[in-house]
């Protein structure tokens, strides 16, 4: 922690970068702006917490900006890269190689052992992995799995399918993590060990880290907190010393 105190604020290239998004489901009647210009950085070396009330628009603008969704209007860059103009194809593109995904519900595949759901990621991602197994096993082995590599979901803790799911996500090296409650389903212990494992993958500087979170625990592993409602954010700030508020100053945008 205490680096993380004595870091400069001075600018830094954003990983991620989004402007004025917003995002409208539906048309007519039943029109419904569910993200109402979003402006957001995610920067390099950084672990940062979205959190924000239920049906505020978190996992809506996780969607967006991990190229899922397209959003109504509005920009996102990604490392370095714009999706303006890119059709489906493209964002698709931009998502194999630039975003890694983890899920509350860690989302494995029942039938694939540990290292084969890992392989699997990299088979999607599409890059000419010339030892695509090696590579998932390294990615195992930074996540502390590398004693569960032939194990099936069935056999492994929440926290081990949480562990999997992480590095199924780093596994290709994306520029960009993006966690959805990856801790709503763990007990205390693998919530923590699950964040920690976020906060140690988010120091790496040329890679960026979100997490939708509700869970105050979590913020102790935080860099930057940004809170949403209602589809605007109202609050982006740099945590100290995993302390809120007091400790912690709202910075220019
Ligand atoms: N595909 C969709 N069609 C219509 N409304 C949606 C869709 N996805 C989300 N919404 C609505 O958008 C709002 C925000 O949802 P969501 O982004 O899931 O919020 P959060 O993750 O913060 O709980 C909710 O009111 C939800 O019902
Ligand atoms: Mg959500």
């Amino acid at each position: 922690m205490a680096d993380r105190k004595s870091k400069p604020l001075k600018p830094v290239k954003p990983i991620l970068e989004c402007r004025g998004i917003t995002k409208v489901f539906g048309s007519g009647e039943i029109e419904i702006k569910v993200l109402k210009g979003v402006d957001m950085q995610l920067r390099p070396g950084e672990l940062t917490l979205l959190m924000g009330p239920s049906g505020s628009g978190k996992t809506t603008l996780l969607s967006i900006l991990g190229c899922i969704l397209s959003p109504t209007a509005g920009e996102l860059v990604i490392n370095g890269m714009t999706t303006k103009g890119r059709d489906a194809e493209g964002l698709a593109d931009l998502r194999r190689k630039q975003v890694g995904f983890v899920f509350q519900s860690y989302n494995l595949f029942p039938t694939l052992t540990a290292l084969e759901n890992v392989v699997l990621a990299l088979d999607v991602r599409g890059g000419a992995y010339t030892n695509a197994s090696a590579q998932a096993e390294a990615a195992l082995r930074a996540v502390g799995l590398g004693h569960r590599l032939h194990a099936y979901p069935k056999k492994l803790s929440g926290g081990e399918k949480q562990r999997v799911a992480i590095a199924r996500a780093l596994a290709g090296t994306p520029a960009v993590i993006l966690a959805d409650e990856p801790t709503a389903a763990l007990d205390s212990e693998n919530g923590k060990a699950v964040m920690a494992l976020l906060s140690e993958v988010a120091k790496d500087p040329t890679r960026a880290v979100l997490a939708v979170t509700h869970d105050h625990r979590t913020l102790a592993y935080a860099d930057r907190i940004i809170r949403i409602e209602d589809g605007r954010i109202v609050d982006q700030r740099r945590a100290e010393d995993g302390t809120e508020g007091r400790n912690s100053h709202v910075e220019a945008a």
